[in-house]
């Protein structure tokens, strides 16, 4: 037996595009171990407690109890939109799982890894209240970048210990916090040392995560695991504290298993089945060290494989929702209508599991256009549609030669997913994909059902068979669509194994096929790369220094001539007087001014803008306009002033 789990998504946003590097992946995963036959438990849930949910349900004026419903509803809306199929998806606000909690932490306390220790946090005299994690705002103590209470998310990304930050400030009333002493209880990391090298060296999953942990190992420290909140599972040995987000969370995994099936004991207690963690390598530190060390000391089973995808970059850009950087799963891509199995593929097949993955639009176009449709999509809709109206039915007698390469991909695909390599388990299928397309084209199956029809059933036969392997062999990554698809062959995925890729049917009776492809033309995508720019764009007015804006040399400049360019009905080439020197410069004012009308006009020029070709023509500066509905309306002095002045 296996458990699959996957990071819980905290209760505090909607889902993005990198999220789904865990769900989708572990659900691929998933279905196909099922389809190898094995018995799976699959299980996730909304991780509801710690101080950002406690922030920003009061910023929107709700109790937290509703502001994480509006999420986890959202969750299982979007899961269930992109076939992510849990078979239990909980809450860790859920009464058994404060008890759950409890009881882990009360075997903690009993085996004496939990001591008692006064420290300096910081409080906020003004609100009268300790500031925990994120209620605190200062500067980290390692890199000195500024820092949020528990973590240092702008600088070196260290975890930050309560009472650590330095300059502290109150994140509700912005008053500067003091410091005071109060008494806080630690989980003994560093007695877990010896425990936890043996355990990294045994541990199967993605190296990424494997190596990020064992360079951790020399440097442990012990963990506070309470906070001063009303909000999270109650500290058993003082009430008026509750356990820090980080201790309940993982504890979700036991607790949800526990609703999922009545053998949660021989996998958490018994130590009768694998356990898996599909993660980002952002939480590996929590997986590998933190989690393992807690189960260890209260003698619950240890998880077998960390599986850590990868970051998502978006357009090329680390992703940073205050940045702007990140896509909506719901709002901009489910909701502009695109077929959910576009991005299970994407995500699966982009690169390996634990490199970066980069999401664009225009890559989105590309991969679907040309490999779901035009190599797999291609084949089966020619074979189906050919099969259904010369045949009707067929006699299948498959060639053994044909039966080999399918027993190769769905061996290829076997080993792949057993090793978390997705990519090439996907890269596989679109290669017999490749070899549908290359064997119907060879065989001129069109040409001999004139000359001898039954050589082209033969043909038509042989196709079939590929193409049912191939719905069997891509179901786990797409299965909407390949349901889809089967029908015209009377084929129920749902009871298939992979092993059924192989089996040859007496018959086959065909129905019309209907393919659910569609392909994405620029128009689909033109506006989602658009919120994107705007939202890049609308996020570059965070404060910059005095010293950055006089990088910039902006000046005044004079038109000296104007021309248009050939080919461009925006661009005109100007000669424009910098001062010290003549530039040549390519705007685009073609639209909204003639190049008369531009001779001897002042206008504002960033001259040390990097020099670019447009339309192969250089242009050396920008020339400053405002932006009316898309219409250029240049900047010009109010009073009349010489070519080259420094704008300041
Ligand atoms: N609540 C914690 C996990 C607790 S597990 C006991 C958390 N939540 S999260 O909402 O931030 O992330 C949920 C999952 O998505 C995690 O597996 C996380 O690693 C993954 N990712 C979130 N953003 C990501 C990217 N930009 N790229 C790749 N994966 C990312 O962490
Ligand atoms: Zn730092």
């Amino acid at each position: 037996m296996k458990l699959v789990t996957c990071g819980l998504p905290y209760a505090n946003g909607m889902l993005h595009v990198g999220h789904l590097r865990t769900y989708i992946p572990a659900d691929v995963y998933v279905r196909y171990l099922r389809m190898m036959g094995e018995e799976v438990v699959f299980i996730c849930g909304s991780d509801c407690h710690g101080t950002p949910i406690v922030v920003n349900a009061e910023k929107e004026g709700m109790k937290p109890e509703e502001f994480i419903e509006k999420y986890h509803e959202h969750f299982i809306r979007v899961f269930n939109a992109l076939d992510v199929k849990f078979d239990y998806f909980g809450k860790t606000t859920e009464e058994h799982h404060h008890e759950r909690t409890k009881e882990i932490v009360k075997r903690l306390i009993e085996n004496g890894y939990v001591y008692k220790k006064e420290i300096e946090l910081a409080y906020c005299e003004k609100c009268e209240r300790f500031l925990p994690d994120r209620y605190v705002e200062g500067i980290c103590p390692y890199c000195k970048s500024p820092a949020r209470g528990d973590e240092c998310d702008q600088g070196c990304g260290r975890h930050l210990e309560p009472g650590e930050i330095l300059e502290p400030k109150c994140k509700i009333c912005g008053n500067n916090a003091v410091f005071r002493k109060q008494t806080h209880y630690f989980f003994k990391l560093t007695a877990f040392e010896e425990f936890l090298r043996d355990y990294l060296s045994k541990l199967s999953g993605t190296e990424n995560a494997l190596n990020y942990a064992r360079e951790w190992i020399g440097n442990l420290k012990d963990w506070c695991i309470t906070r001063n909140l009303e909000w999270g599972v109650r500290f058993p040995l003082d009430e008026s504290l509750v356990l820090y987000v980080w201790v309940d969370a993982p504890i979700g995994y036991i607790s949800f298993t526990e609703k999922a099936t009545k053998d949660w004991k021989k996998i958490w207690l018994e130590g009768k089945a694998e356990i898996i963690h599909f993660i980002g390598l952002d939480i590996a530190y929590h997986h590998c060290i933190f989690w393992p060390a807690m189960l260890k000391g209260s003698g619950y089973s240890l998880p077998s494989a960390v599986v850590a995808s990868g970051m998502v970059k978006i357009e090329g850009k680390t992703f940073s929702k205050s940045r702007g950087y990140v896509v909506w799963v719901e709002d901009e891509y489910l909701k502009a209508g695109f077929n959910p199995d576009y991005l299970r593929y994407y995500i699966v097949n982009y690169t390996s599991h634990d490199k970066d993955l980069n999401f664009s639009w225009d890559v989105l176009k590309d991969k679907v256009n040309n490999e779901i449709i035009a190599t797999l999509g291609n084949f089966l809709f020619r074979i189906l549609s050919f099969a259904w109206k010369n045949f009707g039915k067929l006699e299948m007698e498959v060639e053994d030669r044909v039966l080999e390469r399918i027993k190769e991909t769905k061996e290829k695909i076997v080993n792949a997913i057993n090793k978390w390599e997705f990519k090439s388990a996907s890269d596989a299928i679109m290669e017999l994909a490749s070899f549908g397309n290359v064997y119907f084209q060879n065989s001129k199956a069109w040409e001999l059902l004139k000359s001898d029809k039954k050589k082209a059933m033969k043909v038509v036969a042989n196709c079939l068979q590929i193409a049912k392997a191939l719905m069997i062999l891509s179901y786990p990554v797409m299965p909407k669509s390949m349901e889809k698809v089967a029908m015209a062959i009377g084929l129920k995925l749902s009871n298939c194994s992979l092993q059924d890729a192989l089996k040859v049917d007496k018959e086959i009776e065909i129905k019309k096929p209907e393919l659910p492809f569609k392909k994405i033309e620029d128009e689909d995508i033109e506006p989602l790369k658009k919120i994107l720019v705007e939202r890049f764009s609308g996020k570059i007015n965070s404060e910059i220094a005095l010293e950055d804006f006089k990088k910039l040399d902006l000046r005044v400049g004079k038109i000296m001539s104007a021309e248009r360019i050939k080919n461009s009905k925006k661009l005109l080439k100007l000669i424009v007087d910098v001062g010290d020197e003549k530039r040549q410069i390519v705007a685009g004012l073609a639209e909204n001014y003639s190049p008369e009308e531009l001779i001897g006009k002042l206008v504002v020029v960033l001259v040390n803008l990097k020099s670019a070709k447009l339309m192969g023509v250089e242009s050396r500066g920008m020339i400053l306009a405002v932006d009316v509905a898309g219409k250029p309306i240049l900047l010009t002095p109010e009073k009349e002033v010489k070519a080259g002045e420094r704008i300041k």
